[in-house]
């Protein structure tokens, strides 16, 4: 087991009387999955995903992976949400939220671009590409989520102009629909190589795709090892006694404390590596349970860095949230505090320490407070940052998110909400067809 769930810093708010009342509930919800009967059915490709994925395209992605490495220096991925998270977030746990600056590294840079609207985040891509060799993977389900496709333009414009259209159809690579949607066709007619996202596979949901391992595995990443850990985790919450499945005994104390006026759970990570994997959480959990007036509100903080910022809050304001704390029991590096003849900072009691012993003392520290201060603090205790591990974690929240999303009584795998702004932006900036709701906007400006 790469993850186990321990619950001490749980049980002055949740009993095992709770959990046993609740488990009922829980187990529908896992049935109802399983069953593939409940809402958003059609989207539960990534269930046996770790185990049912197409093993020619997995060894092409490899493949591919190898060459963009071989030809460039700077690989740029191009998508939104669902289309960049994962891949991030993997890339900065297994590896180093510095990635790039990696010294020596044998593998290309890794920048992410077409995930905002913003001019200077795109042109400050564009002159780190200056004198650079330069390849693209862009990942879009749709083909036609703006923001990715803007960025698209601008980076294929800049590969046609260096290397000519020829030189550019071997540098661009695009993750999308297997048959339908425009980026495919246009793929097709150009030559790129394409991956496929699976149509039952959401983009919160794909990571173990194309969508996520094309990008990790050019990270030097091994995607094998990676699987591993989601096929052992889908193997470890199979089982449907809630005492010994963590993954429900998670969605159980969520659900829990959310019914006890508990509406902000807080992902809290002692390592700045975890950054990404927390914002891939919240997308996760944001958009799979925060509908029809309902849901918890995912956020995060890296401790201790945000002690200093949202500590005070956390500890001592309003009594809204809980906490769900990661604690990644073996760091990647040892870091041996140094002796100070002077003693300056009077810190000559901690010399000779590893860092990350006093990493893991400020946690439990931390959990004492938050805890003593009425917030309950679920523990998840990983074993490594390894690919096998993350694998595993992936695995045992997305299994979880699903399950609590129908415990909560909503479809988990759609997303409705996000719509609303992309309408009223096309409406503003003067698409066909959406004259109507231009008018009512601009009449609501005046
Ligand atoms: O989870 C989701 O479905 C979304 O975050 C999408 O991944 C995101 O909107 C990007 O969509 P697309 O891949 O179609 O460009």
């Amino acid at each position: 087991m790469a993850l186990k769930l321990n619950n001490k810093f749980i049980e002055k708010f949740v009993s095992n009387e709770d959990i046993a009342n609740i488990s009922a509930e829980i187990y529908e919800a896992q049935k109802l999955l399983a069953s593939r009967t409940g809402e958003g059915n059609d989207f539960l490709g990534w269930v046996d995903l770790p185990v049912d994925y197409d093993k020619e395209e997995f060894e092409r992605i490899k493949k591919a992976a190898k060459k963009i490495q071989s030809s460039c220096d700077v690989f740029i991925v191009i998508g939104i949400g669902g289309s960049y998270l994962g891949a991030r977030a993997a890339i900065e746990f297994v590896k180093s939220p510095v990635y790039n600056n990696i010294p020596n590294k044998d593998t290309p840079d890794i920048y992410f671009a077409g995930n905002s609207i913003s001019a200077s985040a795109l042109n400050d891509l564009l002159k780190i590409c200056e004198g650079k060799d330069v390849c693209v993977n862009v990942v879009s389900k749709s083909g036609t989520t703006t923001e990715p496709a803007v960025a698209f333009r601008v980076f294929r414009a800049l590969l046609e102009e260096k290397y000519g259209k020829d030189g550019a159809k071997e540098r661009i690579f695009a993750t999308t629909d297997k048959a339908k949607g425009t980026l495919k066709k246009f793929s097709d007619e150009n030559s790129y190589e394409t991956f496929v996202v699976p149509d039952d596979v959401g983009g919160r949901f794909s990571v173990l795709t194309a969508v996520g391992l094309l990008p990790i595995a050019v990270a030097g990443i091994d995607i094998d090892l990676m699987m591993k850990g989601a096929q052992d985790a889908r193997i470890a919450y199979s089982g449907s006694d809630i005492n010994t499945n963590d993954c429900l005994k998670y969605v159980a104390i969520r659900n829990i404390l959310y019914r006890q006026g508990k509406s902000v759970e807080i992902l809290a990570a002692y390592e700045p590596a975890a950054q990404m994997l927390c914002e891939w959480w919240k997308q996760l959990y944001g958009e799979s349970e925060g509908k029809d007036g309902k849901g918890i509100y995912p956020s995060s903080v890296i401790f201790s860095t945000d002690l200093h910022s949202l500590g005070q809050f956390i500890q001592d304001g309003s009594r809204i949230m809980f906490e769900t704390v990661l604690d990644i029991k073996k760091a990647n590096d040892e870091l041996l505090i140094p002796f100070d003849p002077n003693n300056v900072d009077k810190l000559n009691f901690l010399s000779g320490k590893d860092l990350d012993y006093v990493n893991h003392t400020a946690m439990l520290g931390t959990l004492f407070a938050h805890s003593d201060g009425n917030v309950p603090n679920i523990v998840l205790e990983l074993n490594d940052r390894s690919e096998y591990s993350f694998g595993y974690l992936i695995y045992f929240f997305e299994l979880a998110c699903a399950v609590s999303g129908y415990t909560l009584g909503v479809n988990p795998f759609n997303q409705p909400g996000v719509e609303s702004y992309k309408k009223n932006m096309f409406a503003l900036l003067g698409k066909e067809g959406y004259e109507e709701l231009r008018e009512e906007l601009n009449k609501r400006i005046k």
